[in-house]
């Protein structure tokens, strides 16, 4: 082997190491820089999805207990309604400015954030009624006339919601 054939191969040797060295030193660049997880926006309508299905599977009972479907538990109803009133406090802050991501990501409406007074009202209203609702759950201990009312007032605020502000 001549002199210029090796000099060629240490070139080519050494480009190759100034690649690899390139490729480790981008895919290192692309690992410090990745975000931790996921955006906080996206957190936010994970956690008010993840807090409404718990919601839902918490007062659906209340609706067939009111009609009579479901037979009427005193204990049940309690920790029914102290569930929902704690999964509340997960709304306070589901619905930051940036977290109007949208289908698929997320079924709340544009309108929640372009009606922002609206929305709001009807949130902490909920919020309210919530916890209220599992005061008189405690009190009514059956499924009263007070029970039920209450049970028609919550899911109301539901509806009254959904109507608005979520996408079917
Ligand atoms: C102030 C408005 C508001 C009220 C009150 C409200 N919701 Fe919702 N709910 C929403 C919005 C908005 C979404 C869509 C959230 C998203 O996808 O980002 C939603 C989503 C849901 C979902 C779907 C969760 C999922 O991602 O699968 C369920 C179930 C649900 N709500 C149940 C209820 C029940 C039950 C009540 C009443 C006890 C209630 N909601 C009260 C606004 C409301």
């Amino acid at each position: 082997m001549d002199l210029s054939s090796k000099r060629a191969r240490l070139f080519v040797t050494s480009g190759m190491a100034v690649v690899c060295l390139g490729l480790a030193a981008s895919s290192f660049a692309q690992t410090a820089q990745a975000p931790a997880g996921p955006s906080a926006a996206k957190i936010a309508v994970e956690n008010r999805r993840a807090a409404f299905t718990l919601i839902g599977n918490s007062f659906r009972w209340f609706g067939a207990a009111a009609k009579g479907a479901a037979p009427y538990d005193e204990a049940e109803a309690k920790k029914r309604a102290s569930r929902i009133g704690f999964l509340v406090n997960f709304l306070d802050d589901a619905f930051p400015e940036d977290s109007n991501l949208g289908e698929p990501a997320s079924k709340a409406k544009g309108d929640a954030w372009t009606n922002r007074a609206d929305f709001e009202k009807k949130l902490a209203a909920f919020k309210a009624n919530a916890r209220a609702f599992e005061q008189t759950v405690a009190n009514e201990k059956g499924a009263t006339d007070g029970f039920k009312a209450a049970v028609a007032s919550l899911g109301q605020d539901c509806k009254g919601c959904h109507d608005s502000y979520k996408l079917k």
